[in-house]
C-alpha cells in the first residue's frame, strides 16, 4: 500500500479514536495532595473494608524507609501489611507474577502502589491478573482487554512524571523479546491518589529530571496531538507551565517541598491530558529504547522530545507557539514560527542544564530499523500525531541520535 494511502487510513482511525475516547468514561482518583497528606491514606483503605494489603514497590524506595511511616500507621488501624519489593526499573511480566504470588498467599484484599512509574504499572498489572486470572499480562496487551474490575488499588507516587496514579495506561517488559508494551483499561484507574511532596525530597537530582521531562512529554504530546480537547488542553497547558517554572529550580533545590508539590500536581495533570489525548512518536521511541536498553523511561523522552518536535514542527506551530506563550518564552504577539522555534529551543537548553544528553549512548546502529519497525508498530495509527512518519522518517531520526 503506497504511503498518501495509508496516511488517509491512520487519520481515519485517529478520527474515530477521537470520537470513542471522548464516550468513554474515564474514572479519576480521590485526590489527596499536600505536605504529609499520606496519613490520610489508612482512613481510605477502611472505608473500602479492605483488612490485608499488598505494598508494591522496589528495593530503591524500601531502602530509604520511605514506606515505614504508611506501613507504621496502617498496622495502628489494625490492617495487616504485605510488603513486595521486587519491582525493577521498566518492569517485567516476571516482577507481575511474583507480586500475583505473594497477593494470593498473604490473602490480600487491596493494593498501594508505593513509588515511580514502575511500581504503579506492576501494582496495576497485578491487581488485573488476581481478578482476572485466567488471562496472562501478554494477552492484556493493547486496549480494553481487563474485563473485571481490580481490587481497591491507591496510588502513592514518589517520582513526578509518570502520572501513572491517574492514568489508564501501564507498561510492561517483556525481557524475553526485549519490548515494552502498554496495557490500557479505565479499570487500572487507582481509587485514590496521594500526592505528598514529603516522598519526593530524596529524589536525586537526575531522576527529578528525568521523571520532570518525561512529564513534559505526556502534556507537549498530548497537546499536539490530534485528539485533544478543552479539558485535556487546559491540564497539558498547566503542566507546561509549573514545568518550566520550577523543574530547573527542584533539579538544583530537591529539598524545596513547595516546588516539589507543584511538580507533583504538573506530573498528575499531564496524566489526564494524555490519558484522554494520547501520547505521540516520543513515546514510541522512548519505549523501545527502554525495552531494547533499559534506558530510563524520562531519560529517553526528554532526549528525542526535540527531535521530534522538529520533525513535526511545520504541522504544530500554532500549538506549539501557544506553549511557548504558557511558558513565558514570547508574547502572543510574536510570529508563531519564532515562538514554536523558541519552546524547542528551550527544551534543548533545560535538557543541557540538567545534565542530559541530546544522543543515546546505548544505540546500535544495527538496531535501527528494528527500533523503527517497532516504533511505528505502536504509533502507527495508535498515537495522533500532528504528522505522521514512515519507517524511512524514523530511521533517520535515530540515525541523528547514534553517540
Ligand atoms: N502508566 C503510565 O501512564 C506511564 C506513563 C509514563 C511512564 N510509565 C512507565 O513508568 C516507568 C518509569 O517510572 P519512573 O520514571 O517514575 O521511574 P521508576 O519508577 O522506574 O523509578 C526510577 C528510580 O527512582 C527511584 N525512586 C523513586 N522514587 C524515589 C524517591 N522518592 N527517592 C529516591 N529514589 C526514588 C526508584 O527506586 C528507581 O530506582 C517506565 O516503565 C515507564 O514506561 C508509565
Ligand atoms: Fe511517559
Amino acid at each position: 500500500m503506497n504511503w498518501w494511502l495509508k496516511k488517509c487510513l491512520y487519520r481515519l482511525a485517529h478520527l474515530i479514536m477521537g470520537i470513542v475516547i471522548k464516550r468513554i468514561n474515564v474514572p479519576e482518583p480521590e485526590l489527596m495532595t499536600g505536605d504529609g497528606s499520606i496519613k490520610k491514606l489508612p482512613a481510605q483503605l477502611k472505608k473500602s473494608n479492605v483488612r490485608r494489603v499488598l505494598i508494591v514497590t522496589d528495593k530503591g524506595i524500601s531502602g530509604l524507609g520511605l514506606t515505614s511511616g504508611l506501613i507504621a500507621e496502617l498496622e495502628n488501624m489494625d490492617i495487616l501489611v504485605t510488603v513486595f519489593d521486587g519491582v525493577q526499573a521498566n518492569p517485567t511480566i516476571q516482577n507481575i507474577e511474583d507480586g500475583v504470588k505473594i497477593y494470593s498467599r498473604a490473602r490480600c484484599e487491596g493494593i498501594i502502589a508505593f513509588g515511580g512509574g514502575s511500581p504503579i504499572d506492576c501494582a496495576k498489572l497485578i491487581g488485573a491478573r488476581v481478578s482476572n486470572f485466567e488471562r496472562s499480562s501478554a494477552q492484556m496487551r493493547g486496549g480494553f482487554k481487563i474485563p473485571k474490575k481490580l481490587p481497591p488499588l491507591y496510588a502513592v507516587p514518589t517520582t513526578a512524571g509518570t502520572g501513572s496514579e491517574c492514568t489508564l495506561a501501564a507498561v510492561v517488559t517483556d525481557p524475553e523479546n526485549r519490548e515494552k508494551f502498554s496495557v490500557a483499561s479505565p479499570h487500572i484507574v487507582p481509587l485514590s491518589a496521594v500526592l505528598d511532596p514529603e516522598l519526593m525530597i530524596s529524589l536525586p537530582p537526575h531522576i527529578t529530571a528525568h521523571t520532570g521531562m518525561d512529564a513534559l512529554t505526556h502534556a507537549v504530546e498530548a497537546y499536539i496531538g490530534k485528539i485533544g480537547t478543552s479539558y485535556t488542553d487546559a491540564q497539558a497547558e498547566k503542566a507546561v507551565k509549573i514545568i518550566f517554572e520550577d523543574l530547573e529550580v527542584v533539579f538544583k533545590n530537591g529539598k524545596d517541598v513547595q516546588r516539589r508539590a507543584n511538580m507533583a500536581l504538573a506530573s498528575y495533570c499531564a496524566g489526564l491530558a494524555f490519558t484522554r489525548a494520547l501520547v505521540g512518536y516520543v513515546h514510541a521511541i522512548a519505549h523501545n529504547l527502554g525495552g531494547l536498553y533499559g534506558v530510563p523511561h524520562g531519560k529517553a523522552n526528554a532526549i528525542v522530545l526535540p527531535y521530534i518536535l522538529e520533525f513535526s514542527r511545520e504541522a504544530c506551530q500554532v500549538r506549539l507557539a501557544r506553549l511557548a506563550v504558557v511558558a513565558k518564552l514570547g508574547d502572543s504577539s510574536e510570529p508563531e514560527n519564532e515562538l514554536s522555534l523558541r519552546f524547542i529551543e528551550k527544551i534543548k537548553a533545560m535538557n543541557a542544564d540538567m545534565g542530559i544528553p541530546s544522543k543515546v549512548d546505548e544505540l546500535k546502529e544495527a538496531d535501527i530499523a528494528l527500533i523503527a519497525r517497532r516504533a511505528l508498530r505502536e504509533g502507527n495509527p495508535g498515537y495522533p500525531v500532528p504528522k505522521l512518519m514512515n519507517q524511512r522518517d524514523c530511521e533517520n531520526i535515530l540515525m541523528r541520535l547514534l553517540p
